[in-house]
């Protein structure tokens, strides 16, 4: 999967237009009217407070929001394709193949009592339709793609094995398996410490450069954002209160709640990543 395309640029691969999500237990509208159009090589952030409608944005545009969470407007368009035209089938067909998303806690996805490298070819095997032997080899491509050192000793190891940054790595293989155009990290590295947090966003903006892979970038940490993307959304209470390039709204916020988001940043050193010596690095 190698992108002609300029970064950025070319028909989205996920468009995301007025979307409003509803809880049906109350009617209440927990996310209302977000909307961004996400290019191949393009990265997307999403900030804002826990609650404020991250992950049901993420969930929606996978196709797999809650039972008891619905689409009650807008419209998701994955590839061309309008989710709320799809059936099940083609929904499973898509995530994986398409859209394909990691999120925090990693050990939970993953069979604690089969060694990871299986449970990477069967992934493989499953989406890509290979026979196992060639899915074993392709799912050894992937741990070394994703820059776990000793892959090989990796590939035996039961998740209890390794380390919450390993873990996290496994599951990126898992998401890239099949060579999706987007892949959604949501908080995926928030429980990770700085320099594995580090690692990973780094492993990301590379697969990003080098295969085109798009990418919705959700944390509640501005630095990982202002390293990684092009476009910022930042959600409070289920709508966003501001939206635009990254180095815009998180130098010149015009929004007081990204202001205050901001501020409490900046004692992490968020001025280290607006440094326009690591644009593109
Ligand atoms: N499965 C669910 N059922 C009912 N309400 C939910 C469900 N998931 C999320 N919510 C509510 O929707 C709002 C947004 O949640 P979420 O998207 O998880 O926020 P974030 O990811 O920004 O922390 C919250 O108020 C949350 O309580
Ligand atoms: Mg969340």
């Amino acid at each position: 999967m190698t992108s002609t395309i300029e970064p950025g640029t070319g028909a989205p691969v996920l468009s995301v237009r007025d979307l409003h999500i509803r809880r049906t237990a109350d009617g209440a509208d927990l996310v209302r009217g977000i909307g961004f159009d996400l290019s191949p090589g393009g990265v997307v952030g999403i900030v804002g407070e826990s609650g404020s409608g991250k992950t049901l944005t993420c969930r929606a545009a996978l196709g797999v929001l809650p039972a008891g969470c619905t689409v009650a407007g807008g419209r998701v368009h994955v590839a061309g394709l309008d989710l709320a035209t799809l059936g099940a089938a083609e929904l499973t067909q898509l995530r994986g193949a398409t859209i394909s998303a990691v999120f925090q806690d990693p050990a939970s996805y993953l069979n604690p009592s089969i060694p990871v490298g299986a449970q990477v070819a069967e992934v493989v095997r499953v989406k890509k339709g290979l026979r196992r032997r060639d899915a074993r080899r392709d799912a050894a491509e992937l741990l070394a793609a994703v820059r776990l050192r000793s892959p090989g000793l990796v590939y035996g190891q039961y998740p209890h094995e390794l380390s919450g940054g390993m873990l996290q790595r496994v599951l990126i293989a898992t998401a890239i398996a099949a060579e999706p155009r987007v892949l959604i990290a949501d908080e995926a590295t928030t429980a990770l410490d700085v320099t594995v947090q580090a690692e990973i966003l780094d492993l990301l903006a590379d697969l990003r450069e080098r295969t085109g892979l798009a990418l919705v970038v959700v944390s509640h940490d501005l630095a990982v954002v202002a390293q990684l993307c092009d476009e910022v959304l930042v959600m409070r209470a289920g709508e966003v209160v501001e939206q635009g390039p990254a180095e815009r709204v998180l130098q010149h916020p015009e929004h007081e709640y990204t202001r205050l988001l901001v501020d409490e940043h900046e004692r992490y050193g968020l001025d280290r990543f607006l440094a326009p010596a690591e644009a593109g690095a």
